[in-house]
């Protein structure tokens, strides 16, 4: 018996020597160390031997045992290397090359375009940007605004209700409201965002954005609206040649109340781009601000003014997201 261990250690020491990578290793350890491997079913035998033989072959088998080992892990971490090498070289992505279908570099929508512009005109010109949500409650979108329930005027919105009490705004004036109730005046504020209302044509989107301004101070007039209107008008279309008029119009909300028309010189169609007028004092009571302030307000189309300045037709090209004319615009 002690010569077939011998034999088989032998045998073993040599396979493990001549093995070349991982799976021959792992054959030969399954092969005499596994749990029916030559080598471990001899084991079982060991005990028979004499105290001569005994430790002489547990050593061998140890030994040969641990140099198996050994080699394993050796080739195991150099697999894992090559492995790793291998993965990384079939992964190397060439960041330098150009893209497969051109390079479109993405652009801001124009229409927000138009809002950062109009923002940054009134910033520049002493105005604060507040928010407000698209989801208002009829006090503030219209009850506030002297539109009580069945205020014929609440007609001209077509709004869409969530219920008796909730809407996504109609308007952006619902920020004239709740600016008053948070701020004390004086103060001079714009808010953008969407409105919504039921209504589709070339003019006109079910969803649009309106640009909301609102000054309140101790001396304020019709003439200084007017010049801020202006103003707008000016900065905004600057290069472009356009004609401006401002229309006498009514809002239960203001008085006297304007909307102003934009057209490129000489055509002919005008385009309402703003409504405006100067905040009726009851407004301002019913909100509890010091009679010695007065106010202006207006709210201005961004499709209307981006139409004009980029000679689109329907507006509501601008919202189809045909990536070939918003990429013209
Ligand atoms: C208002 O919405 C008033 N809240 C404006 C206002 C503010 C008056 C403050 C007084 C004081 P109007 O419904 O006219 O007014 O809308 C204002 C502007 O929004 C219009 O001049 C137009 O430029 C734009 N607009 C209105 N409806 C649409 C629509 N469906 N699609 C695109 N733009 C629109
Ligand atoms: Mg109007």
């Amino acid at each position: 018996m002690y010569y077939t261990i011998i034999k088989l250690v032998e045998e073993a020491e040599k396979k493990i020597k001549a093995a070349k990578n991982i799976k021959k290793l792992e054959e030969i350890r399954i092969r005499y160390f596994g749990k029916k491997g030559k080598l471990t079913i001899q084991l079982k035998y060991i005990k028979q031997l004499n105290s001569y033989d005994k430790p002489v072959i547990g050593d061998a088998i140890n030994k040969t045992k641990k140099a198996l080992y050994k080699k394993l892990k050796q080739h195991n971490a150099l697999f894992n290397k090559k492995t790793i090498k291998n993965k990384i070289a079939k992964e190397k992505i060439d960041v330098t090359l150009p893209g497969r279908f051109g390079e479109h570099i993405g652009k801001l929508h124009p229409i927000t375009h138009t809002l950062y512009k109009i923002k940054k005109i009134f910033s520049n010109i002493g105005y604060t940007i507040v928010n407000g949500p698209e989801i208002e409650d009829e006090f503030h979108n219209f009850e506030a605004l002297n539109m009580p329930i069945n205020h014929p005027a609440r007609a001209m919105h077509d709004t869409f209700y969530f219920n008796d009490k909730y809407m996504l705004r109609s308007h952006t004036s619902s920020m004239l409201i709740r600016t008053i109730e948070k701020h004390n005046p004086p103060f001079k504020v714009i808010s953008a965002g969407k409105v919504y209302r039921c209504d589709s044509d070339l003019n006109h989107s079910p969803m649009f954005n309106q640009i909301e301004g609102l000054v309140v101070d101790e001396v304020v007039s019709f003439s200084d609206l007017k010049r801020t209107i202006e103003i707008l008008i000016k900065v905004f279309f600057e290069g472009q040649k356009i004609e401006v008029r401002f229309r006498p119009s009514y809002f239960p909300f203001t008085e006297p109340s304007a909307e102003i028309d934009v057209r490129i010189k000489s055509s002919n169609d005008w385009l309402e781009v703003v409504g405006c007028g100067m905040m009726k004092p009851n407004i301002l009571k019913r909100l509890k601000i010091n009679p010695k302030y007065t106010g202006f307000a207006f709210g201005i189309g961004a499709e209307r003014l981006t139409m004009i300045r980029y000679g689109i037709k329907d507006l509501r090209t601008l919202f189809n997201n045909d990536i070939r004319i918003l990429r013209q615009i």
